[in-house]
């Protein structure tokens, strides 16, 4: 894999300031962010009325902790332009998230938050290896999901060429890589396995790629599915990370040169982790739910917003604002199994350590009786070797669950163009 650590000079300034420095901008900008949710938007200067807090108090960032918490339902109550902070002929675009019950939750821009949007983006990029003038295949979807426009912008703010190819039509994907050959790719970690499978399907080599870097996120993957797919393309696999509500892809990154962990762009989200149960701020290094505060947004800032994904924060390292670990899970999608918490990244981990199996899984949740079970769907790889034993007792042994293993034949488990689908629950009312 050729180096593709930033040369002197190619930071932005903040990138390299130092904490103290950071920690102050933070500090004025979270003051006009928490006046201007509370001034602006009616559901935060209630919820600060009934907490008793109001902006002026926050005199440190620790003050934060006072503030109340912003939930995905706050944005339901509120839609579609409840949540706005600025006269809506100043929101120059929207985006939602369809959501599996009820109404989707719909976040608005600014022209300013589009730009400081790219910006973040083009930052990430350059933190992934790549740099203007370089050839950027997108493959996050474009629509109402912010992955594909979100990118997009990134890469055009970046000095790069962008592809807009959107997700799907996977012969496609190939062609034009091919004829384009492009230094970077931009896709779901999921519907990148499918890429690959459709490389091998043709008998092409996927190392004969030029493809440097792939920008992987939208949904969790684990350090075996980095491996995996670094081999298999010989090119870097870095991690994005970024949700809608906060501003879309490119709230944290990984930095190429030393993946571990994803850099938060702390001038402009405040991370916080909390105990999920208590609510109570945990210091760094401590597992629990990630919670973000905007410091620039203006359409629609965000206070304390629960983002219910469980990580742990870090102090900086190529860079100096601080890093979270790779997301183990939504607590939405932990499954409690006789009292044993699992997470699909779990899963995940065996399949891609288990000999003989595709990279590919779901996760079906059925009733056992009384009891509730889990069956884990994988496919053969070409050999067809029964490894379904080998599979449960590793889910076993390193899990700590006892789960149904069905091997299908290769192509069975459903594929995804986009955010994989992980757990199919069929346990009924
Ligand atoms: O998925 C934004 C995005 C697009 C990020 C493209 C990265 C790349 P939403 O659709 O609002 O936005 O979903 C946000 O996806 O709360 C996480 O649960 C999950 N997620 C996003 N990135 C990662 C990641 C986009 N790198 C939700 N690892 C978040 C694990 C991720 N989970």
């Amino acid at each position: 894999m050729k180096d593709l650590s930033p040369r002197p000079g190619e930071l932005d300034p903040i990138e390299t300031a130092s904490v103290d420095e950071i920690r102050a901008l933070q500090l004025d900008r979270m003051k006009w962010s928490l006046r201007h949710a509370y001034e602006n938007v009616p559901m935060y200067r209630a919820r600060f009325e009934a907490t008793g807090v109001h902006p002026d108090d926050l005199k440190d960032l620790a003050d934060l902790a006072r503030f109340p918490f912003t939930q995905k339902d706050d944005l339901r109550a509120n839609y579609p332009f409840g949540m706005f902070a600025v006269p809506r002929e100043q929101i120059v675009r929207v985006h939602a998230s369809s959501g599996t019950t009820g109404k989707p939750t719909v976040v608005g821009y600014t022209a300013k938050d589009i730009d400081t949007w790219a910006t973040v983006m083009a930052r990430s990029l350059r933190a992934s290896g790549l740099r203007a003038g370089d050839i950027v295949h997108n493959a996050y979807g474009y629509g109402l999901f912010t992955g594909g426009l979100g990118a997009h912008y990134g890469i055009e703010k970046l000095g790069a060429m962008v592809v807009p190819m959107s997700g799907g039509q996977t012969e496609k994907q190939i062609s034009l890589i091919t004829d384009f050959a492009p230094k970077g790719i931009l896709v779901t970690p999921s519907y990148m396995l499918n890429i690959l499978e459709a490389y091998r399907a043709a008998g092409r080599d996927p190392r004969e790629t030029s493809l440097q870097v792939g920008v992987f996120g939208a949904e969790p993957w684990t350090n075996a599915l980095r491996r995996e797919v670094e081999e298999a393309f010989d090119m870097h696999a870095v991690d994005i990370y970024g949700l809608s509500e906060i501003i879309g892809p490119g709230v944290a990154n990984e930095c190429v040169e030393t993946k571990d962990g994803l850099h938060i762009w702390e001038d402009h989200f405040y991370p916080e982790v909390i105990d999920q149960e208590t609510g109570e701020v945990l210091d760094d290094g401590q597992e629990g739910e990630l919670v973000f505060t905007t410091l620039t947004k203006e359409g629609m800032p965000m206070i304390r917003y629960r983002t219910r994904d469980l990580t742990r924060l870090h102090a900086g390292s190529a860079r100096s604002m601080r890093r979270m670990d790779k997301i183990t899970g939504r607590s939405d999608d932990m499954i409690i199994l006789r009292g044993v918490n699992v997470f699909p990244t779990q899963i995940e981990e065996q399949v891609l350590a288990t000999e003989g199996l595709a990279p590919h899984f779901q996760i079906e949740l059925v009733k056992d009786g009384p009891m509730d079970a889990m069956r884990v769907l994988v496919e053969a790889d070409q050999g067809g070797a029964d490894v379904g034993p080998a599979l449960r007792k590793r889910i076993k042994d390193v899990v700590g669950v006892s789960t149904d293993v069905v091997v299908g034949a290769p192509g069975s488990v459903a594929r995804s163009q986009g955010k994989a689908v992980r757990v199919i629950d069929k346990r009924g009312g």
